[in-house]
């Protein structure tokens, strides 16, 4: 339905091999967390998903749909599906919170200034700032810039998210409310995620917990029992390559030399 998934996908610029033979799956509503250093390809495989950069072979499927041989104007109805929170996802200074994410919706001209209003206040709202609608990013700390940018992200309601790292340089307390919001859309609305990252406790976190609504519709986050999240699995890169693809459990026990090293 609106699963991802990646087949012997290979990219180079000049004689640098940026991924060689890369696949993956992710299926609906599941989520894949990649870990790799810098320049290992990360951010070039979300890319990949929106359609942005162009494999040089393998093939790339979004939701059902073969994406290769797509043009621009055939993609836009799967972009529309995805939201991608940039790694350099910088917001426009001169806008304010509101302009900033109801940008697109006013460039496409979807909807009345009331309808656009609506869906700004809504997204606004479930990254918990409401308040902060009418101010300028200038006046926002580095955690609300980036809750602003997930609320553009969510604008359109997507089946799928991707995040280039949402929590980097942001303090403990500030990325556990990131991560909370990226498991509620997981959990509670299925989305399909793809998740960025450096930080590992974050990591860690979303492979651990679930969320879910108690009766009273308070949301709420619960350790699984055995500390596993079955729907969220890892992807550790090097140079483009998929160095170990497993569970929480699978991470914890190796013994390759390069993957404890970034755990430890
Ligand atoms: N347009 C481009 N032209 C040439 N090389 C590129 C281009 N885009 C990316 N690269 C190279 O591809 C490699 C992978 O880049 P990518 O941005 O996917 O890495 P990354 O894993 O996201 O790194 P980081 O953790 O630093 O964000 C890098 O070596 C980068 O220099
Ligand atoms: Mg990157």
């Amino acid at each position: 339905m609106n699963g991802i998934r990646f087949e012997t996908v290979s990219k180079s610029y000049d004689d640098q091999v940026v991924l060689d033979r890369f696949s993956m799956s992710v299926e609906t509503a599941e989520m894949k967390i990649i870990l790799g250093g810098s320049g290992s390809g990360k951010s070039t495989i979300l890319k990949m998903v929106l359609g942005l950069i162009r494999p040089d072979s393998g093939s790339i499927t979004v939701s059902d749909q073969s994406i290769n041989e797509l043009d621009e104007e055939e993609l836009m109805p799967l972009r529309s599906k995805i939201g991608m929170v940039f790694q350099e996802g910088a917001l426009f200074d001169s806008l304010t919170v509101a302009e900033n994410v109801s940008y697109r919706l006013r460039e496409q001209k979807s909807g009345s200034e009331e309808e656009i209003r609506a869906i700004t206040e809504e997204v606004l709202g479930f990254v918990g700032l409401g308040d902060a609608i009418d101010r300028m990013p200038s006046e926002l700390s580095g955690g609300m810039k980036r809750r602003v940018a997930i609320a553009r992200a969510l604008v359109g309601n997507p089946s799928i998210m991707l995040y280039d790292e949402p929590t980097a340089g942001l303090d403990p307390i500030t990325s556990r409310t990131i991560c909370e919001l990226v498991m509620r859309l997981r959990d509670l609305e299925q989305v399909t995620t793809i998740f960025v990252t450096h930080d590992l406790k974050s990591a860690m976190t979303m492979a651990s917990e679930k969320a879910f609504r108690e009766e009273n519709g308070e949301v709420q986050f619960r350790r699984t029992p055995n500390g596993s999240n079955g729907n969220t699995g890892f992807i550790i890169l090097e140079s483009g390559r998929t160095l170990l693809e497993g569970q929480r459990i699978d991470l914890e026990r190796t013994d390759d030399t390069y993957i404890r090293e970034f755990l430890d």
